[in-house]
């Protein structure tokens, strides 16, 4: 059995307010514990999406009766809003600006809105931006411009890996992502990884494959795996839709993906293609200083790293119910968390309660 500290993950979907038969921050933060999860900042691409101080008082209200979790939320940049939500910044996990088309209303196209939010945010925080290829290099230099620190979410491309590792050598603030699913799939949700290779190697429909960015080519997959050293953290970009959503017509973009972050980092160590104190660097170090989260006190999580087991959706606490990795052989299993002195999840049960949760922002 090893220790290792309570995960940290910088980007998460909990759908609430607005879609809660995809998750809420009661499932979602039972997801985030079950995976050895113990803080998650919480995105605003909800309905209403949070940009102002009533809609985020909305999450923070529903975040406070029912996250198990602790968290913080993140506020969205609109059209006008850019004044407005730099005063609530103190409140406000960081700022996502959504630059590139994915799921939901928040979205600046027109890059003259993006001088008013690069100016007016305050930088004690980063600006989050979904921002792909061009854009993420237009995205870099106005933040660079205006003095401000940026972090890349999700990034998936050789391009992009390729220009933060140019803009860090030249001494640019500008600190990056990676999720798990632009590792170890590539494009169809063909498996890039030994984990996966005797089970799914068919890949995924078209429906459950989709996702912003796209999975990428093999080449960007290797890419990414031989430049982790620039990649800043691992975050999940959980984004739980149902089956019947990713299985119908309009299947929305985005996968779970809570509870199968560790395991998959755990293997790929198993297998020698990153270390542990890589995990620990980029989920729980790096975050904690980018984003300046605070310390959780007596929160660990305790893996076996030895269990060899299948990852099942039917297992999981996620209300989407499924899993692009089902089926996947896994080495290495969340056995326990503790989350501020307190049992938070043990043998497959989520036991800490709904509303143990503290908003890590609180003033
Ligand atoms: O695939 C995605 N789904 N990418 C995003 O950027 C948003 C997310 C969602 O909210 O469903
Ligand atoms: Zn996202």
């Amino acid at each position: 059995m090893i220790k290792i500290p309570g995960l940290i993950d910088p980007h998460v979907h909990l759908r609430e307010p607005g879609a809660t038969h995809k998750e809420d921050f009661d499932t979602g933060t039972a997801s985030a514990l079950a995976g050895g999860v113990t803080l998650v900042l919480a995105m605003p691409n909800t309905r209403p999406p949070i940009f102002d101080a009533e809609t985020l008082e909305i999450a923070l209200q529903a975040a406070g009766q029912r996250a198990r979790c602790d968290y913080a939320q993140y506020l969205g940049a609109g059209p006008d809003n850019a004044r407005s939500v730099a005063a609530l910044a103190r409140q406000a996990a960081a700022l996502k600006m959504y630059l590139d088309a994915t799921f939901g209303q928040l979205r600046l196209d027109d890059m003259s809105l993006w001088h008013d939010h690069f100016s007016c945010w305050p930088g004690d925080t980063p600006i989050v931006t979904h921002s792909e290829s061009r854009s993420m290099g237009a995205a870099i230099l106005m933040a660079h411009i205006y003095g401000k620190p940026i972090h890349i979410a999700h990034i998936s491309l050789r391009e992009e890996v390729l220009l933060i590792k140019a803009a860090k050598q030249h001494g640019i603030q500008v600190t990056c992502e990676v999720c798990p699913h632009h590792l170890f799939l590539a494009e169809g949700g063909i498996p890039l990884a030994p984990a996966g290779d005797d089970c799914c190697s068919d890949g995924l429909s078209a429906g459950r494959s989709e996702v912003r960015p796209r999975l990428a080519t093999r080449a960007d997959v290797e890419a990414l795996w031989e430049n982790l050293d620039v990649i800043d953290c691992f975050a999940t970009d959980h984004a739980p839709h149902t089956l019947v959503e990713k299985d119908g017509e309009n299947p929305p973009p985005g996968f779970p993906g809570l509870e199968t972050m560790l395991p998959l980092l755990l293997t790929a160590v198993s297998e020698g293609r990153m270390s542990l104190d890589d995990i620990v660097q980029k989920s729980v170090i790096n975050p904690r200083r980018i984003f300046h989260l605070p310390e959780q006190p007596e929160t660990w999580v305790e893996v076996d790293e030895n269990a060899i087991y299948e990852i099942k959706a039917s297992e999981m606490h996620s209300r989407c119910g499924w899993t692009p990795f089902e089926g996947w052989k896994v080495k290495g299993r969340v056995c326990r968390v503790v989350l501020r002195g307190k049992t938070a999840f043990e043998d497959g049960k989520v036991v800490a309660e709904t509303g143990y949760g503290r908003n890590v922002r609180e003033i």
